[in-house]
């Protein structure tokens, strides 16, 4: 199927990105949570319009192959305003996947909760599977810091197949270097004290990545036991980070072919 192709669902209008998107893309990344679930450093505008530019280009990348990750747009005006863009979905290739497509998603945060990435991925993996005669598709998620990805996967019918090393499948140094530093950052942030979640979920990361061979482990320590603001916190956060410094592995789950 081509980038012209817009698929409706009972809620939802699913589009390919256009450039006038991409201010509605930097929205999107412009939540921490959001970035830090996708591995993306977008911290700063400057770094926000690089991402969205990256992201737009590398989801209308595959068209030709028959797939892309689409604008997922409201089509209920119970849901909120027509047309307004509230997150992507659909399929994409992925250095990491071994060739296998890799299913990805993600919504604006206010709209968790609601079914709407599922009836965004049963669209996307019908338009997938009809406009293609690939055999299957995967995703690899970040399980440690990301139980709501796995439940979606598995609500779309993937099913976990192994375990992969975090490093055969994330993108350059530079940029693992970099969301080091976002990680690192995110836990340094007065702000973050406000969401534990937040913090909780950059310290999984930073154990992620430094697991991987990036970055330096007492850095990181020291960093968590100066800013968690109490030994509650600490706790969790030394969990997290213990939890994927010593496993920095991500599931595969893959969906085959009805
Ligand atoms: C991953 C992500 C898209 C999942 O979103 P989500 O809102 O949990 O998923 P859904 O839209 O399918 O919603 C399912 C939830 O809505 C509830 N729901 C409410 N109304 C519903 C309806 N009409 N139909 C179906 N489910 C409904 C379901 O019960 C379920 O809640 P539960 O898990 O508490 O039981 C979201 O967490 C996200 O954007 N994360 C950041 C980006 C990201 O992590 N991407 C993936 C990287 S691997």
């Amino acid at each position: 199927m081509s980038e012209n192709s817009d698929i409706t669902t009972a809620r939802l209008m699913l589009r390919a990105w256009r450039a006038d998107d991409h201010a509605a893309m930097m929205q999107l990344l412009s939540d921490p949570y959001v970035a830090i679930c996708i591995m993306t450093d977008a911290s700063t505008e400057e770094k926000r319009h690089a991402a969205a530019t990256r992201r737009i280009d590398w989801f209308n990348s595959y068209w030709e192959a028959g797939y892309g990750v689409r604008a997922v747009a409201i089509k209920d005006p119970e849901l909120g305003p027509p047309g307004e863009i509230i997150g992507w979905c659909g399929v994409a290739g992925y250095e990491g996947s071994q060739g296998e497509p890799e299913i990805l998603y993600g919504l604006r945060r206010d709209y968790w909760g609601k079914g709407i990435a599922t009836e965004a991925g049963r669209a996307a993996l019908d338009d997938f599977f009809a406009s293609t005669d690939a055999p299957s598709l995967c995703a690899i998620i970040f399980e440690q810091l990301n139980a709501n990805s796995v439940l979606l996967a598995e609500r779309l019918g993937l099913r976990k197949l192994h375990r992969v090393p975090f490093v055969e499948f994330s993108p350059g140094e530079e940029l693992r270097n970099q969301t080091l530093d976002y990680a690192l950052w995110r836990i340094d942030c007065p702000q973050a004290h406000e969401d534990t979640e937040l913090m909780t979920s950059a310290a999984a990361k930073a154990g992620l990545l430094i697991g991987s061979g990036v970055g330096d482990p007492d850095t990181a320590r020291d960093i968590l036991r100066r800013e968690a603001p109490n030994t509650e916190i600490l706790e969790k956060l030394e969990s997290a980070f213990a939890g994927t410094l010593n496993d920095p592995t991500c599931p595969y789950l893959r969906l085959s072919r009805a």
